[in-house]
């Protein structure tokens, strides 16, 4: 399509088994134990229907849930209905045992009661009360701390003697990225991260999964003022398919990591002056820039391969040279602007489509990003965050950028002399 080669409409088709399963996962192999159980928290809401499908594809055969309805109306066949488990030809056992995950006493009951050795517990039991902060009662914390942090906490204690291979918590973007009318929220969450990490530090299995809000399933799903705001602070929803996609990554190739953050970031309004950008987007939208800042050099041949990666992404090969013009790769206006869009975000430099299309080459706008703006196009002219690239004494790119307001001792690890406070602003 890229190339201009087709004629008519494009249908894609998703494979049948992805498109059965709605998970696109390329290793299949199973690493849950059939012969455990796996205790689950929050198992019957959105994202926690669709990851019973999840554990089974991946090998779990007997799953435990605490519900805390204490008339338990859902039974199996209930959430067989409202589940993918209903597409799969794997049989899963489930028993479902009447609990509240925030009562310790419940907690150790249900552990207690399952049938079988249990090897991994998933919590993602949860609630949402967001509110103003000038709001925010302690009624509302406590609302949203007792199923998640106090619940995390119960399920670490009651499971110690245990030999677990998985101890998962659903935790959120909001605990390390913030969002608007969640304080209570992004505490809890933070607080499985920091459980997490001291599970881990204990030598106990721990994973926090720093979800985005999901866009077809669970608490997000039904809040469209949340999903609007986290749109709004350029971090869109992601599919309940990427974010099992991402835990099983997570689950199968980190073992020695504690959380994974799975969003993606879209038109960040953080700027590179503003206090938001340099706590967050720096970090973490921007991995590059945060490389070149701390002291990597950054060199023309390093600037035209990751050019000329993103030229060979857009046009779906590789054969091209970097002084030939980018015109002569087949890149169409879909790609220039996409190129245009890469080049801005990643190295602040405003390239016209006209001259993407008629004279620029990787090697050109390689040479003007590292050494400066004689080539015709120009940095930024966003004037209020240009950041103008130099050369220090070492050689090294710096970008100067204007004192901020919140300069803290975090910026040190920037290689930022001229952060202060300022006392104008
Ligand atoms: N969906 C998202 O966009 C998103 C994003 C990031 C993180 N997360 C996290 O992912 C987890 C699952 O979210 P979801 O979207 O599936 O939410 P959901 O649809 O609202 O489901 C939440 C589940 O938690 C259960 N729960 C709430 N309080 C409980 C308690 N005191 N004891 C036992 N269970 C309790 C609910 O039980 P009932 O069925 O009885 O109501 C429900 O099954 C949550 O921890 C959430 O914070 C979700």
């Amino acid at each position: 399509m890229i190339s201009g080669q087709h004629e008519g409409k494009l249908v894609l088709e998703l494979p049948d088994r992805d498109k059965r399963y709605n998970l696109a996962i390329t290793d299949h192999r199973v690493f849950l134990d059939p012969e455990a159980t796996y205790l689950v928290t929050g198992g019957m809401g959105g994202f926690g229907l669709n990851i019973l499908a999840y554990l089974t594809r991946v090998g779990a055969r007997h799953i435990t849930l605490m519900d805390r309805d204490p008339n338990s109306v859902r039974d199996r066949a209930w959430i067989y209905r409202n589940s993918n488990l209903k597409y799969m030809d794997e049989e899963v056992d489930i028993d479902i045992l009447q609990g509240d995950v925030q009562s310790l006493d419940d907690v150790q009951r249900c552990i207690n009661e399952c049938k079988r050795p249990i090897k991994g517990i998933f919590h993602l039991a949860g609630t949402l009360d967001d509110r103003s902060m000038t709001e925010m009662s302690a009624e509302s914390v406590d609302k949203v701390f007792a199923p998640k942090a106090l619940g995390a906490y119960n399920l670490h204690m009651a499971s110690l003697h245990l030999s677990l291979d998985h101890f998962v918590m659903l935790s959120s973007t909001s605990s390390t990225l913030g969002n608007l009318g969640q304080v209570n929220y992004s505490a809890a969450s933070a607080f499985l991260d920091g459980l997490a990490s001291f599970r881990r530090n204990s030598g106990l299995p721990a994973f926090a999964f720093n979800m985005a809000a999901v866009a077809e399933v669970g608490m997000a799903s039904r809040n469209t003022h949340v999903l609007r705001i986290m749109r709004a602070n350029g971090i869109p929803p992601i599919s309940c398919v990427l974010a099992l996609n991402n835990l099983d990554y997570a689950l199968r190739c980190m073992p020695d990591s504690d959380h994974l953050i799975t969003a993606l970031f879209n038109n960040v309004p953080w700027t590179f002056n503003s206090p938001d950008y340099m706590r967050l987007g720096y970090l973490i939208s921007n991995q590059r820039f945060f490389e070149d800042s701390t002291g990597k050099q950054l060199s023309v041949a390093t600037v035209v391969d990751h050019i000329m990666e993103k030229v060979a992404e857009l046009c779906g090969h590789d054969e091209g040279a970097p002084d030939e013009p980018l015109s002569s790769y087949g890149m169409n206006s879909i790609s220039v602007a996409e190129l245009g869009a890469f080049l801005h975000g990643e190295y602040n430099v405003q390239v016209s489509a006209l001259e993407l299309m008629t004279t620029a080459t990787c090697q050109s706008l390689a040479m003007t990003i590292v050494h400066g703006t004689e080539s015709g196009f120009e940095q930024t002219t966003d004037t209020e965050f240009a950041l103008p690239l130099e050369i220090d004494d070492k050689g090294h790119v710096q970008r100067n950028r204007k004192p901020s307001l919140f300069a803290s001792p975090l910026e040190d690890h920037f290689g930022y002399d001229d952060c202060m406070l300022r006392d104008d602003l």
